[in-house]
């Protein structure tokens, strides 16, 4: 009883000296600001508020982040980074070799994560042996979405070839519809253009172009086909397409005014968000050709100090990674858990999809990291890439002259 009177003693002082009670704290740099998005950005805000942490939400609108990225850099140099950032791929080792990270292997290792994620996600979340990064989920980027009812009404299966995209589209645009809803953003047309390559090229030639920049595979006449089929994309998208967000284009799915998006399953987050069921009101399918590109969300901490920011730190590398919350984070996102051991039953089945063609992939050699979404490359190279896709997308560049583009953009970058 004396110790227990003495614990409200102290308990009182400690409210009246104010901060030594504070608790967990953080401010959380993220992009995720759409509808699915921000549903699923609610599940950590919820369990971090729900485990006594205090968290300051620092949105930078714009899918892929790339405006999140611009603002990041911003809030380093001048000395004021934020204690959470949605950071991914080589961007983390980047960042690292600055020396601005905050090295979180002591909740790593407390939480065994080396046990619970596969070797190929770890990977990315390693700075020199430390852990640097927390991982949330692994989506899927080449994905085919489409109206269900659209497609049924005009006959059309879900493609399995680019041929038979192309022969689908031209039938729907016939009909009136816009077969190919997209989002004039220079990471959109690098989103539909790997996935193309990734089709064309096949997953060996996807590794040497994008991840090995192999001069020869890039000016190759499989390069040059890519780009012819992103001309023939360029003649299925509506002319209000310029600068159009990625949510708006999955909206036109949505709601019938175009048939198909090419886009992550972060589009998938989009449909259920509205309440749109897959199988039945939107259908998915990868896109034509064997692989599985992977685009890992993450969030590294950056060094900042104070004991409440700290404790913020380690409490959401522990909630990120922790089992429940990759459940009911992924189950929002339309991604899949980053943990092996999370059970899938209240997955659906596109989310099966992607989980059984990421295990086969994985066997087969064609588990690849996206380049368009920073998996693959260092922003450097990444840009010049992208610099060129959308330069080619935008105008009426040849094939020939995007290929000898490519080459000499990627080798100015290096
Ligand atoms: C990706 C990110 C996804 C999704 C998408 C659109 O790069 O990995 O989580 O948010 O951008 O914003």
């Amino acid at each position: 009883m004396k110790f227990h009177v003495l614990g409200a003693v102290s308990g009182l002082a400690l409210v009246a000296s104010g901060a030594a009670l504070a608790g967990p704290e953080a401010e959380v740099l993220h992009w995720w600001t759409s509808g699915g998005e921000a549903k699923s950005v609610a599940v950590l805000q919820e369990e971090f508020a729900a485990n006594g942490g205090t968290w300051t939400d620092m949105p930078v609108a714009g899918g892929g982040g790339d405006a999140a990225m611009t603002a990041l850099r911003a809030r380093v140099l001048s000395g004021n980074a934020p204690t959470a950032v949605q950071l991914k791929g080589p961007a983390i080792q980047e960042w690292y070799e600055e020396g601005v990270l905050a090295d979180i292997s002591a909740v790593a290792e407390a939480e065994g994560w080396a046990d619970v994620l596969p070797a190929s996600i770890a990977g990315h979340m390693k700075c020199e042996g430390t852990w640097c990064a927390a991982p949330v989920n692994v989506h899927r980027v080449d994905w085919i979405w489409a109206n269900a009812d659209v497609l049924e009404a005009n006959g059309i299966a879900m493609p399995s070839s680019w041929a038979e995209f192309n022969a689908a589209a031209e039938k729907l645009q016939a009909a009136g519809i816009i077969p190919l809803a997209h989002g004039g953003q220079a990471w959109q047309d690098a989103t539909v253009f790997e996935a193309v390559a990734l089709g064309i090229l096949g997953a060996d030639g996807f590794h040497k172009a994008f991840v090995e920049l192999d001069e020869a595979t890039l000016k190759s006449d499989g390069m040059k086909a890519v780009f012819d089929q992103m001309r023939t994309l360029r003649g299925f998208v509506d002319p209000n397409f310029p600068g159009r967000d990625w949510n708006l284009a999955t909206a036109m799915v949505m709601n019938g005014e175009a048939a198909f998006q090419i886009m992550g399953d972060w589009a998938k987050g989009e449909f259920l968000a509205a309440g749109k069921a897959p199988g039945e009101d939107f259908l998915c399918a990868s896109t034509p050709g064997d692989g599985f590109l992977y685009n890992v969300d993450s969030f590294a901490m950056f060094a900042v100090d104070g004991a409440e920011k700290e404790a913020g730190q380690q409490l959401l590398a522990k909630l990120i990674v922790g089992k429940n919350f990759q459940k009911v984070f992924n189950l929002n996102k339309g991604s899949i858990p980053a943990r092996v051991d999370v059970a899938l039953d209240e997955f659906d089945s596109c989310a099966h999809l992607s989980a059984s063609d990421m295990a086969a992939s994985s066997e087969g050699g064609s588990l690849l990291p996206s380049y368009a979404h920073g998996m693959a490359l260092r922003g450097a190279q990444a840009g010049a890439i992208t610099d060129v896709v959308t330069a080619h997308f935008n105008s009426d560049m040849s094939s020939e002259d995007a290929v000898q583009q490519l080459v000499t953009a990627v080798a100015n970058s290096m």
